[in-house]
């Protein structure tokens, strides 16, 4: 069941059972879960919730301000929406640039497979990438880390600046992310092989939507209030010190594809140090104050904000700071924790050093706008 919760804070939020939570988020229409990274904080389960509240407001445009797999963003333009997706990292721009903004009917898709077979074909290479991350680290094996120094050399050489970049790029990093030897995250790898990273690296198509869309690269922050108004935005920030740059510090080289100096067991990039690399979401300090003044920014009719109860803020003071954009509705549901902590805790030599206090957090959706929009939605949600 879900639950509504009114501004005066009583947050006596009703649960939803496992069985509703499977019925209602993977629904058989959703083709699109398997093929893309695994991400902390992805809102895999929450998607066609979120499609349903998109189509429910009626809203045509949409904005997704932390967009990092673009897996909301996309399920709005698959629904019909003109999408403009936002982040700070390099990958999630490029995988922006392949699901939002590339318009599916100006690609053609035999000459897509053929570049893609041209790629596949390429005699392995020891470039920086196996040297990095299959010899000084371990998370990939070296034979198929030098597949994808070949490949990614030459996506660089024959690709750049056309429209099959980043399409190339991002079919490359969601091949590498299924053959990966870690436990989610890079800021570790597993101690002995994983059995993925036996298998050999292949590169599939992407999923593309007909349509135009928009993809930026920038911190949400500075960016938002230069934006046009939009139907609906949604806004899904890291609520804790975990910081993205860190965590998926390979897919940010891979993308840029700077062969930067390195540190630590993990490899970290060196310019993980650097502050022009660090968000406010990730710092207990300054993390409410941007919130609270992002949320005033952002020019939307509706505004849908994610929100998790592994975070330094409470639901009392978002409430708050959404009431901003008028009525208030808050959902919630109970969800399985990201794949590391399912599996446990480890340290950078990959053996088990602890274990996880809990396997399920709470993922609460508020809905924020004016009352006669915001309230059906919460409704015909709740009834449908
Ligand atoms: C919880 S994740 C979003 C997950 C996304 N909704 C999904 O389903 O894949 C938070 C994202 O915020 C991005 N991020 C962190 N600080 C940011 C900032 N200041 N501006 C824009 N994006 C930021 C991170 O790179 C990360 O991709």
């Amino acid at each position: 069941m879900l639950q509504k919760v009114d501004s005066s804070h009583q947050c006596d939020l009703a649960k939803w059972t496992d069985e509703v939570v499977h019925w209602r988020l993977d629904p058989p229409r959703n083709k699109i879960k398997n093929k893309m990274i695994k991400y902390l904080g992805s809102k895999r389960r929450l998607v066609p919730i979120l499609g349903e509240l998109f189509a429910l407001s009626g809203a045509e445009s949409a904005l997704d301000l932390f967009t990092g797999t673009t897996r909301v963003a996309q399920e709005f333009k698959r629904r019909g929406a003109y999408v403009t997706a936002v982040d700070i990292a390099s990958y999630s721009e490029v995988f922006a640039q392949c699901h939002i903004a590339t318009d599916a009917t100006g690609i053609d898709k035999d000459e897509l497979q053929q570049s893609l077979e041209y790629l596949q074909s390429l005699p392995p290479k020891h470039g920086y990438f196996t040297e990095t991350f299959c010899v000084k680290s371990h998370f990939f094996q070296p034979f198929n880390g030098e597949r994808i120094d070949a490949i990614r050399d030459e996506i660089e050489r024959a690709f750049k600046n056309t429209a099959f970049y980043p399409i190339l790029l991002t079919s490359l990093i969601y091949a590498a992310d299924k053959v990966d030897s870690t436990t989610g995250v890079q800021m570790a790898y597993v101690k002995n092989w994983s059995p993925r990273s036996y298998r050999p690296l292949e590169l599939l198509p992407p999923t593309l939507y007909p349509g135009k869309g928009r993809a930026l690269k920038g911190d949400a922050t500075k960016i938002a209030k230069q934006l046009p108004k939009v139907d609906l935005a949604y806004l899904d920030p890291p609520y804790n010190q975990h910081r993205y740059f860190t965590n998926y510090h390979i897919w940010e080289t891979l993308t840029r594809w700077d062969a930067p100096a390195f540190y630590g067991v993990a490899c970290k990039r060196a310019d993980s140090k650097d502050p022009s690399t660090k968000s406010a979401f990730n710092s207990v300090r300054e993390m409410p104050a941007s919130l609270s003044r992002l949320i005033e920014e952002v020019r939307a009719e509706v505004l849908i904000l994610s929100y998790n109860n592994e975070s330094w803020i409470t639901l009392a003071d978002l409430i708050e700071m959404c009431s901003v954009k008028g009525e208030v509705e808050v959902l919630s549901f109970e969800q399985r924790r990201y794949v590391g902590a399912q599996i446990g805790i480890y340290n950078p030599n990959g053996d088990r050093v602890g274990k996880v206090s809990h396997l399920h957090n709470v993922e609460y959706v508020l809905v924020a706008g004016p009352k006669d929009v915001v309230s059906p939605m919460a409704r015909m949600l709740t009834n449908s």
